[in-house]
């Protein structure tokens, strides 16, 4: 039988990408310095090239019906040497905006998905403290720039990841394992958040102003109380150890989910490796048949809806969520993925919580940090050769979904 299942009026349909990962040639960030020194399996190179092809990409996001796009600024890009703005690339940003708004798609800026200018990351990093004040002056830089063209700004993505990985695990920039430098960084994101909330609400008082977590639903097996433990401490860590510093400067909560990550310990596995999510025996649990190992779990998302809402009391916005498939296989793996974790926003906001929009990751295949551009997260396959953009069969689905306001499925 066919379930239909109507969302509220104004309900905000999206789809994001993050500037290193699509607009390609991004020579003046740290990531890309990463990538040369071989910590990375692919080089980014130009990307899907978004950053000549982004007419092509509003077109195919005209035709998919959504009413918002998540898209960031590549601070390198814009800020290429300390206290110089590069005045062209302003104005590409300005272009990119504007035909956004020609075509009606509201705009939700991330500042920092993850990437910094080389010459910050040189001289400063976050766990500098000169860090808040350098990253401040970017901001009212943008701010200035294109605020009348933002209706919704993400400060900065799920930092705990980048911080995590790169702080204590190594394995993104700046590639250290030091918990001080790790402490400092949290503690200045925190503080550079804070200050970026001031920036723009000096700026516009009506700004809608959040920051994403890495919201995964995260269960334990085997080991009761130990293992729960560790899930609380993980929970702490990823949510409420900077969630805390920052909870009277948000809006509204930026959520990103993915999958389920079920903790299991392994005696025989004792070693600290991040990029294999394994930290001193306890990992992650893995689903052979993804690409990326990952457990697709839709009840994870609802759970999580009703926890952020009570923890946070605050509109939530679902900023990413998707799944990652293989070259070539029929994508029915998404289209299962969409419907199954909508059903599930539904189920939530059915049941009093306050989900404002959601946004799929991603509009297109595009660089997936670590893992190089195996894994394909788009609606769009990209032909990484010729930069040939071809809509898959969850693009036409997705279009339904976001044009009548409704989930259809078999039940
Ligand atoms: C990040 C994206 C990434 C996606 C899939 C999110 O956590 O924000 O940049 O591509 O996950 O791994």
């Amino acid at each position: 039988m066919m379930k239909k299942l109507k969302f509220p009026a104004g309900f905000k349909w999206g789809c994001a990408t993050a500037s290193y990962q699509v607009e390609g040639g991004n020579s003046n960030s740290d990531w890309w310095q990463w990538e040369k020194q071989g910590m990375a399996d692919n080089e980014s190179g130009r990307a899907c090239d978004y950053w000549n092809l982004y007419k092509k990409d509003h077109e195919l996001l005209s035709e998919l019906g959504v009413n918002v796009f998540r898209l960031s600024i590549e601070w390198a890009r814009v800020q290429p040497e300390e206290g110089i703005f590069d005045e062209q690339a302003l104005m590409r940003y300005r272009e990119i905006l504007e035909d956004l708004k020609s075509r009606n798609i509201k705009v939700q800026l991330t500042l920092w998905h993850w990437t910094s200018p080389l010459w910050f990351a040189k001289k400063y990093g976050f766990h500098k403290k000169e860090s808040v004040k350098i990253f401040a002056k970017y901001v009212e830089r943008i701010v200035g720039e294109f605020d009348e063209l933002i209706e919704s700004y993400l400060t900065f993505n799920e930092p705990m990841v980048p911080l995590g990985m790169g702080y204590l695990g190594g394995a993104f920039p700046p590639g250290v394992k030091n918990p001080m430098k790790f402490i400092s960084a949290v503690n200045n994101i925190a503080k550079a958040h804070n200050a970026t909330y001031e920036i723009i609400h000096k700026k516009n008082s009506q700004a809608q102003v959040g920051i994403t977590y890495l919201y995964n639903w995260y269960e334990s097996e085997g080991f009761g109380i130990l293992l729960n433990a560790i899930n609380r401490i993980a929970q702490w860590y990823r949510i409420d150890l900077l969630g805390n510093k920052i909870k009277n400067h948000q809006d509204f909560i930026g959520i990103d989910y993915y999958r389920l990550g079920k903790i299991t310990f392994n005696w025989k596995n004792i070693k600290m490796d991040s990029r294999n999510q394994t930290y001193l025996g306890f990992t992650i649990e893995e689903d052979k048949e993804n690409v990326m190992k990952w457990i697709s779990y839709p009840q994870g998302l609802y759970k999580v809806l009703k926890q952020a809402s009570e923890k946070f009391k605050l509109p939530i916005y679902i900023a990413e969520n998707g799944t990652p498939t293989r070259e070539g296989i029929d994508d029915k793996d998404r289209i299962e993925y969409i419907k199954t974790h909508l059903e599930m926003v539904h189920k939530a906001i059915s049941e009093g919580v306050d989900v404002r929009g959601y946004n799929f990751w991603s509009l297109m295949d595009n660089l997936e940090w670590l893992y190089g551009y195996e894994p394909k997260f788009g609606l769009v396959e990209i032909d990484f050769q010729t930069l040939e953009r071809k809509p898959r069969k969850s693009f036409y689905e997705y279009a339904k979904i976001c044009k009548n306001n409704e989930l259809e499925f078999e039940e």
